[in-house]
Formats: C-alpha cells, sequence, structure tokens
C-alpha cells in the first residue's frame, strides 16, 4: 500500500495522477473559508478514482446538518456515518462539547454522469 499527504487545494500535476482508493482526513471540516478547496479537490479525486471513498471525522459543534448540505452541493453521499459516542472512550466522550462524527463518503454517480 502507498501512501501520500494531500494538500487541498493545491492543483500541481501530481494531484492529477492520483488514483487513491482511500482518501483520509482527520477533523478537516473545522473552517468554512476552506470547504471549497477541499471538496473540490476531494470530489476531483473520487471522479478520477473508481470505487474510491473519503474517510473522515468532524465535530459538529452546533448540532447544524453541515454534512448533509456538502453533500448535496458536492453531489456526494455519505455510505456511513458513525456517531463519535458510539466509538469513543467514556473518557473522551465526556469532555466533547457536541458531536463528532465519523463518515465515509463517496460519488453519488446519480449526479456525475
Ligand atoms: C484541526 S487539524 C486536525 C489535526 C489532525 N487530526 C491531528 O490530529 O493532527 C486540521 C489539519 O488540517 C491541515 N490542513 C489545513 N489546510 C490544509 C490543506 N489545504 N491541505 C492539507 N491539510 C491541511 C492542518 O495543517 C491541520 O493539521
Amino acid at each position: 500500500m502507498q501512501v501520500s499527504g494531500l494538500t487541498w487545494g493545491n492543483w500541481d500535476e501530481t494531484v492529477f495522477d492520483l488514483r487513491p482508493d482511500i482518501i483520509l482526513g482527520a477533523d478537516v471540516l473545522y473552517d468554512s473559508a476552506n470547504f471549497d478547496d477541499l471538496f473540490a479537490t476531494v470530489t476531483f479525486l473520487l471522479e478520477n478514482s473508481s470505487g474510491a471513498v473519503f474517510i473522515t471525522t468532524y465535530h459538529n459543534r452546533s448540532g447544524h446538518h453541515l454534512i448533509e448540505f456538502l453533500m448535496v452541493k458536492w453531489g456526494l453521499k455519505c455510505l456511513k456515518l458513525l456517531d463519535g459516542f458510539s466509538f469513543l472512550p467514556p473518557c473522551k466522550a465526556a469532555s466533547l462539547q457536541g458531536n463528532i462524527q465519523l463518515v465515509e463518503i463517496a460519488l453519488d454517480k446519480e449526479k456525475h454522469k
């Protein structure tokens, strides 16, 4: 297995050759000013690599439906969505403000024909 770092929003030529199986992003949804850069890169890679998935965590601090909005905007879908309280140890979960969600995201092929 080969692992490469990824800088979203950076369109140097190496990005166009990437065919990832899995794109991992831990706690990368924290500044909405960067969401377009992040999802433009992630959506490009999902289109470029059939069957690829984006696995990420995000801290849902306010209970809003951020992820649903982003899925519609970018033509993506959540394959799995796990609530942090179902996998975090109680000592970690107790100190959380809001919730952590773990999501597996793929291209919504209906929207990328
Ligand atoms: C909230 S932190 C998450 C840190 C990580 N979960 C950890 O435990 O180290 C967000 C991370 O996104 C990285 N980041 C910010 N902009 C980025 C970009 N355009 N491409 C790749 N990573 C970026 C930051 O450097 C930071 O490490």
